[in-house]
């Protein structure tokens, strides 16, 4: 299959192209599409034969659930069965945005979206493009995001093009995306809301929106041996780049003290160190690839460059990343929640 690539720089002047993305849609095809956190891979969220081909596209596991976009509020209501009052406030203070929320499932949504499971993820995403291809088709858009399975998220139309060139027939390519995580998930099933999967709106902005918000327990440990799973995702292994990743946590300068033994250690065994530093202490390491994935004072900055980072260790070809450790609070915990699946949970505590 020919993959189209499509650059969209104003959506309200575009119409006609993300017409096209959206005729697609409703022929029961696979669009990638950008938004404000990662690319998606969508398709009609109502087809279940479309649904199925982004599972084949990405080489998903069968059993991890879909997030439903939409680009309005009274989709929402059609796609759950009864949306909670805290619900409702949430949506009104954060979507457009990166917000995920799992409700009961109405009879409308295909099993093939929620992988059996009787609640859904919806989310209306913050980017104009996104927003008018979901308007456009008239439907619903279910959307993981656009990467292999197991791969770093896309942040970019060339992340894109690099996994799913050949696989669909287009992709949008809206530039970089601004957030750079995938979006909070937030489980509100339950007696309390759970956060699954820290994201863009952190646990700080839930909490001062809605009071207490939990944290599940496997957002910073792996899911143990016959533990029960909330969210599917939470056992496979994710974003990873080709190379085993090591995350360091603790006081700052044992941390780039680790690092730099490891990083002489490595070459002694002629093998390439890749350092994921941050502005701070890039210059404090002497041996290996080096990369900055940001300022440590400024974790959504890091959110912004993590993937893009961990796809750039894949090129310079390094035999292992030893990644710094951030604060994990405010948008630092999705941060370290990403590198430390991207490590497989390998973590050292100093
Ligand atoms: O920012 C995002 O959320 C991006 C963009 C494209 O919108 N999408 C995305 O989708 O990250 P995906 O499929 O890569 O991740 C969805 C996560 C998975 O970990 C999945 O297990 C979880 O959300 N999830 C989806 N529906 C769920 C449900 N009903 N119950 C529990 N977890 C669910
Ligand atoms: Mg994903």
């Amino acid at each position: 299959m020919k993959t189209r690539v499509i650059t969209i720089s104003d959506p309200e002047q575009q119409e006609k192209e993300i017409m096209e993305a959206a005729q697609l849609l409703r022929s029961g095809q696979v669009v990638a599409f950008p938004t404000e956190t990662v690319y998606g891979l969508g398709a009609n969220a109502l087809d279940a034969e479309a649904v199925g081909r982004i599972f084949k596209a990405k080489g998903r596991p069968s059993d991890n659930p879909l997030i439903v976009h939409i680009s309005d509020i009274s989709t929402w209501h059609k796609l759950v069965e009864a949306i909670p009052k805290k619900a409702l406030l949430l949506a009104d203070k954060f979507w457009p945005g990166p917000l995920t929320i799992i409700l009961k499932k109405s009879k409308l949504v295909p099993e093939a979206v929620t992988a059996g499971l009787d609640t859904v993820g919806v989310r209306m995403p913050a980017h104009p493009a996104a927003l008018k291809l979901i308007e456009l088709s008239g439907v619903p858009v279910a959307a993981p995001s656009a990467n292999i399975s197991g791969r770093p998220s896309p942040t970019s139309a060339q992340h894109v093009i690099e996994d799913m060139n050949g696989r669909i027939p287009m992709i949008l390519d809206g530039g970089k995306t601004e957030v750079g995580v995938e979006s909070t998930v937030l489980d509100m099933t339950g007696s309390a809301p759970m956060v699954l999967r820290p994201g863009g709106v952190t646990v700080e902005m839930l909490q001062a929106a809605i009071g207490q918000v939990r944290i599940h327990p496997n957002v910073m440990r792996p899911v143990q041996k016959d533990e029960k799973v909330r969210s599917p995702g939470m056992k496979y292994v994710h974003y990873a780049p080709k190379a085993p990743v090591t995350l360091v946590r603790g006081e700052l300068n044992r941390q780039v003290e680790f690092i730099n033994k490891e990083a002489a250690r490595l070459e002694k065994e002629s093998k390439r160190a890749g350092i994921l530093a941050t502005d701070q202490t890039l210059s404090r390491y002497q041996a290996g690839i080096r990369l900055s994935m940001g300022d440590r004072e400024n974790p959504a900055d890091i959110a912004g460059k993590l993937f893009a980072r961990l796809r750039e260790f894949d090129e310079l070809g390094v035999d292992a990343i030893l990644a710094e450790g951030v604060e994990e609070k405010e948008e630092g915990l999705a941060v370290m929640n990403r590198i430390a699946r991207a490590a497989g949970f390998h973590i050292i505590d100093l």
